[in-house]
């Protein structure tokens, strides 16, 4: 275990100065390693200003998502037909801060608030306001619920994802960090290379980017020394 974790942190060094001082100016809106949740929350009025619609089948012809990550998506609906036969739907990308709250008081209705806080995000609070994230689904199941996990499309998806730049942003060991449920069919886009190292890791973006933190600043520390 112990030369497990020092050989991703070892990995992790390699990302370079070059990369670790980017990710510092990542941390502003229009970067791909961007942490949003329940502590850091979006402007009621922040948008991505290069929203596209992915060329991918899709359950709304609206759906849009921010260009790098719609081509990346493209790119992995394409592999899951070529490589294994799988036909995957877009079901939910960006999503404004209005349409976020409209969900969530949706559901507060509907399922009672605790549940909801383990669903749902509040406004602000979630990835899809990003313009990064993606909702999958199947032709048999554009629900959003846990049996996209159990089909076979679900599984090409948590196995390949991260080969197009995406992570499962949620699984149910990390409820107690991302405050969220299981949510197989939810992809968040950081890059391939983010998305490789977490893969990996397999840890959640608040632990990947605590690392990272951490590896920059004991960088700097050693610098001074
Ligand atoms: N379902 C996820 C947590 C969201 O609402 O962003
Ligand atoms: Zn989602």
């Amino acid at each position: 275990m112990a030369a497990r974790l020092l050989a991703l942190f070892l990995a992790l060094m390699s990302l370079g100065q070059g990369t670790l001082t980017q990710y510092e100016e990542e941390m502003s809106l229009g970067g791909t390693l961007f942490l949003v949740n329940r502590d850091f929350v979006l402007a009621s009025d922040y948008k991505p200003e290069d929203l596209v619609v992915p060329d991918v089948r899709l359950t709304y012809p609206d759906t849009t998502m921010r260009a790098e990550a719609a081509g990346a998506l493209e790119e992995m609906f394409a592999a899951a037909k070529e490589e294994a036969g799988h036909t995957l739907i877009g079901v939910s990308g960006f999503r404004s801060y209005g349409q976020q709250a409209s969900i969530y008081e949706r559901k507060i209705k509907n399922a009672g608030k605790k549940q909801a806080m383990l669903l749902v995000a509040p406004p602000g609070a979630s990835e899809h306001q990003l313009g990064l994230a993606m909702d999958l689904g199947t032709p048999q199941n554009q629900k959003l619920n846990q049996a996209f996990g159990d089909t076979q499309a679900g599984a090409w998806v948590r196995e390949n994802c991260h080969r197009f730049g995406f992570i499962i942003r949620y699984k149910e060991e990390w409820t107690d960090i991302t405050g969220y449920a299981d949510e197989p069919w939810h992809v968040r886009y950081v890059g391939k290379e983010h998305a490789q190292r977490i893969f990996e890791m397999n840890i959640p973006l608040e632990y990947y980017i605590d690392t990272l933190r951490q590896v920059q600043y004991d960088g700097l520390t050693e610098q001074k020394r």
